[in-house]
């Protein structure tokens, strides 16, 4: 299920209209809702925040919530594109020895790293329920989403690494 163009467009005004209108980690919980409630395939958002070698959940939107909080970078798909400092695509986490589980019901799992210049400082972690749920529609759409929100991803760090529990973005 691409992201077409002019969802795509759409859809980024939407997320500067939320980093506008909302501040701090707030805000990166409104972006998961967002995106969740957007988009069909994306039927879990998270936003995990570099920290040395370990990376924290910030914010999330989804039916429930996970487990794996943190993870260190080089572990599970979210470890790898952090290690890796690219998109990942898992089509079938079945197929996924490194794939940490989360969900009984995910199938395929898209993780695109959130970048301050040249280093990785997050990454948008989102879970499907098909198999083959992304492609690089997706990719290129998350890609400009991270780009939005890596200021704030700056900003936030601190708290994040302090201790600050995750954020559910609400519905
Ligand atoms: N599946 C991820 C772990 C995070 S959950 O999807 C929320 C991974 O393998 O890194």
């Amino acid at each position: 299920m691409p992201v077409r163009p002019i969802q795509s467009t759409a859809s980024l005004l939407q997320v500067d209209s939320i980093l506008s209108h909302v501040t701090g980690l707030e805000a990166l919980g409104e972006v998961c809702r967002f995106l969740r409630h957007e988009f069909r395939h994306f039927r879990w958002v998270g936003i995990y925040l570099r920290d040395a070698e370990t990376l924290r959940l910030a914010a999330w939107s989804g039916p429930q919530a996970t487990e794996h909080v943190t993870i260190p970078v080089g572990q599970g798909i979210c470890g790898k594109a952090a290690r890796e400092d690219r998109t990942v695509v898992v089509d079938d986490v079945r197929s996924a020895p490194e794939y940490l589980a989360c969900f009984l019901d995910t199938r395929s799992e898209i993780v695109v790293p959130i970048r301050a210049g040249a280093t990785v400082v997050g990454e948008i972690d989102i879970d499907g329920n098909e198999v083959k749920a992304y492609d690089a529609s997706d990719d290129r759409f998350l890609t400009a989403v991270a780009q939005r929100v890596s200021a704030l991803v700056q900003q936030v760090q601190p708290e994040i690494a302090a201790g600050r529990p995750p954020l559910r973005g609400g519905g």
